[in-house]
């Protein structure tokens, strides 16, 4: 690895893929192990840690590392981290695993796919948890209502993915971490931005992209494509918009699309930290934080997801926040701007969000251009159309 690229979060890129004779071993004894069902986010944790996209962490955490990340936002070692990557399940299922044993690891539709090695089971407050993750106890919080709706024991421990299989939806966009730090090499990237997105782009996902691009070598572009919650709109909708923006709008040698396996937690300041060392760990050295980063309904503030990055050390956390005020369109200017550099009225801005696309589309209504590139809204349109 070349030493121009950004060291992955820890030093070094894990990589917890089974080899030949690992994964052979595993199969053959599949039937005698015991076996644990993961949930859609487990399973897409799993790949994340065996991809290395969680580097430095190479297992479920046990609970010295999960009450360090829960309530000091760092690992046991002392390494910033901001969201519990925990494996739960129920008491009558932990009850019968006995430590130091293999666990057979099976996805949702019930298909063979990793091991764990228990070295712990523990109980946890999922109150605590929801408090100082997610700052909220509600229950109407997505992100909280999967802590309060999972198992009371956390089974922790080193995994292997028998397999990284091809994504069966984007199987070009997908770009692990080894290979995204080759590919900006190749491009000879020294600065790259890391962009995290769960909606369709819009105007203002563009407006604060180009202005990122003004100032770095490359841009990854990077939406999330695991679990989020019902009435987001579904990932290959998305994808399809942002295939539209490369063809026609961005400049594609200066920008690489690729997609982030990982679930949404909605966790908002928390899940900043944590998109963007994982962006780190793909090898980009600047990640976009705008408003209301991974937020949900009102539970953060415009800016809190900014403002988190200053309770780190920058050499820290390694990765560099760009900080975006909401953008709008300004109807004076009659260009996208902020309020750094527009003078407009509150009259005069035009502001968009995901929550509102989402309800024009539910509407049956076409994002206008000041929204949405007319190409980006027809796709939309045409996807989101309740017959
Ligand atoms: S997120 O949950 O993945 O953060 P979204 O896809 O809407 O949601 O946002 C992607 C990135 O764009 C985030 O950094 C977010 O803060 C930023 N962003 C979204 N809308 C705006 C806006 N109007 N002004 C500034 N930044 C924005």
């Amino acid at each position: 690895m070349s030493t121009d690229l950004i060291p992955p979060h820890g030093g070094e890129l894990i990589n917890r893929l089974a080899t030949p004779e690992e994964k052979q071993n595993f199969i053959a004894k599949a039937d005698s192990l015991p076996r644990v069902q993961l949930d859609k986010r487990a399973t897409s944790d799993l790949v994340m840690i065996a991809i290395g996209g969680f580097s430095p962490i190479n297992g479920f955490m046990g609970q010295q590392d999960y009450l360090g990340v829960v309530k000091d936002m760092r690992l046991a070692n002392g390494l910033p981290w901001s969201v519990p990557v925990t494996l739960s399940v129920t008491a009558e299922v932990a009850e019968p695993l006995t430590l130091g044993s293999l666990i057979r690891l099976d996805n949702p539709e019930g298909k063979f796919i990793g091991v764990l090695e228990l070295t712990e089971k523990y109980s946890y407050d999922k109150e605590l948890e929801a408090e100082n993750v997610y700052r909220t106890k509600e229950d109407k919080h997505p992100g909280v209502k999967v802590v309060y709706d999972q198992g009371e024991i956390n089974l922790a421990g080193s995994v292997w993915l028998l397999e990284r299989e091809a994504h069966p939806q984007f199987p070009d966009y997908q770009i692990d971490p080894a290979a995204s730090r080759d590919l900006f090499q190749e491009r000879g990237w020294k600065t790259v931005v890391g962009f995290q997105t769960r909606n369709p782009i819009h105007r203002a996902h563009e407006y604060i992209i180009k202005c990122a691009l003004e100032i770095v070598d490359g841009l990854f572009l990077h939406p999330l494509v695991g679990a989020t919650k019902s009435d987001d709109i579904p990932a290959d909708v998305r994808m399809r918009c942002y295939e539209i923006m490369m063809e026609n709008y961005f400049p594609q040698d200066r920008v690489i699309l690729a997609i982030n396996p990982s679930a949404m937690r909605y966790a908002g300041p928390r899940e900043a930290i944590f998109h963007a060392l994982i962006r780190k760990n793909y090898g980009c050295t600047h990640f976009i934080v705008g408003r209301d980063h991974a937020g949900v309904g009102d539970y953060y503030g415009t800016y809190d997801a900014q403002e988190i990055f200053g309770q780190f050390k920058p050499e820290e956390l390694g990765i560099a926040p760009l900080k975006f005020e909401h953008a709008f369109y300004c109807t004076r200017t009659e260009q996208m701007a902020t309020a750094k550099t527009s003078p407009a009225t509150k009259e005069e801005r035009i502001h968009l969000s995901g929550t509102k696309v989402r309800a024009m589309l539910r509407e049956g209504k076409t994002p206008p251009p000041q929204f949405s590139r007319p190409k980006v809204a027809e796709e939309l349109a045409k996807a989101m159309k309740v017959d």
